[in-house]
Order: structure tokens, then C-alpha cells, then sequence
């Protein structure tokens, strides 16, 4: 199975750093990479890393993974409690998918307490900061070890 993981972010988190920091924090997504890239040197991971305001680019990315990707681990942004397309293209995916939040969703308004994307994730982080994605890409190193599946 393949050790390169996407790391998929959704709209606005290219704000991050910026975008109302006593709930994101003031990291911004270059920290976050920079992080990410230095986790899963130590996992012997692969990552390729991307943001996108725009759907279709995730979804897009998603169809590429099917062919290079032993994993996803994906904050869906706002994109999380509306869309059934990158839920659809998930399921099209085969390996294991683990959602990560930077805000715990299930504290905040009530429309953030639904996930589209948690009817396929193997695993979901909520609230951890941005330290949920090492932890991300942590428990995605131990699921590629056991050569786990995804998708149902
Ligand atoms: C988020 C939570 C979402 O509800 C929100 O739309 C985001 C970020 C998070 O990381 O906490 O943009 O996914």
C-alpha cells in the first residue's frame, strides 16, 4: 500500500492565522505543512499538501489519490456539513480517510454538528487545534501499517 497521504483543506483555511483566531489559533497553514511535512518524516510518510476554496479542486484531488494516495486525511472546512459530492468522491476512495477539525464543531452553532463526510471517515478529530493533524497523520501511519481499508 502506498505511504504518500493527501492532506486535503477546504475554504477559508487559507486564512488561517488570521481568520478568527480565538477559535482557529494564530498558526497559519504554512505552519501547519511545515508541521505535517516534519510528522511524517518521522512516520516515513509521503504527504502532498493542498488548500482549496473551491469544490471541484478537492474532489478533483480525491480522483488523483485513488491512484497515488494510501490515505487521506481531510479538514473539509465548511464543505464538511454541505457536501455529498466530496462525500461521494471519498467513497470512491479506498484506503483510510480520517476528517480532522481544528475547533471541536460539536461545541459551536448546530449546523456544524452534522458531517457529511464522517459517514466515511474511518476516524474524526475535533477540537485538538492544529495539533490534530500530526495526530492525523500519526494514527494514518499506524493504519497503512496494518494494511487497514477504508471505504465499506
Ligand atoms: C473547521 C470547522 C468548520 O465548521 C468550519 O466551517 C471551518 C473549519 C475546523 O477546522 O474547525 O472552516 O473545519
Amino acid at each position: 500500500m502506498s505511504r504518500l497521504v493527501l492532506v486535503l483543506n477546504g475554504p477559508n483555511l487559507n486564512l488561517l492565522g488570521r481568520r478568527q483566531p480565538a477559535i482557529y489559533g494564530r498558526e497559519t497553514l504554512a505552519d501547519i505543512e511545515a508541521a505535517c511535512r516534519r510528522e511524517a518524516e518521522d512516520l516515513g510518510l509521503g504527504i502532498r499538501f493542498h488548500q482549496s476554496n473551491r469544490e471541484y479542486e478537492i474532489i478533483d484531488w480525491i480522483h488523483e489519490g485513488r491512484e497515488v494516495a494510501g490515505g487521506i486525511v481531510i479538514n473539509p472546512a465548511a464543505f464538511t456539513h454541505t457536501s455529498v459530492a466530496i462525500l461521494d468522491a471519498l467513497n470512491a476512495f479506498e484506503g483510510p480517510v480520517i476528517e480532522v477539525h481544528i475547533s471541536n464543531v460539536h461545541k459551536r452553532e448546530a449546523f456544524r454538528h452534522h458531517s457529511y463526510v464522517s459517514l466515511r471517515a474511518d476516524g474524526v478529530i475535533a477540537g485538538l487545534g492544529t495539533q490534530g493533524y500530526g495526530l492525523a497523520l500519526r494514527r494514518m501511519a499506524a493504519l497503512l501499517d496494518e494494511g487497514a481499508g477504508g471505504a465499506s
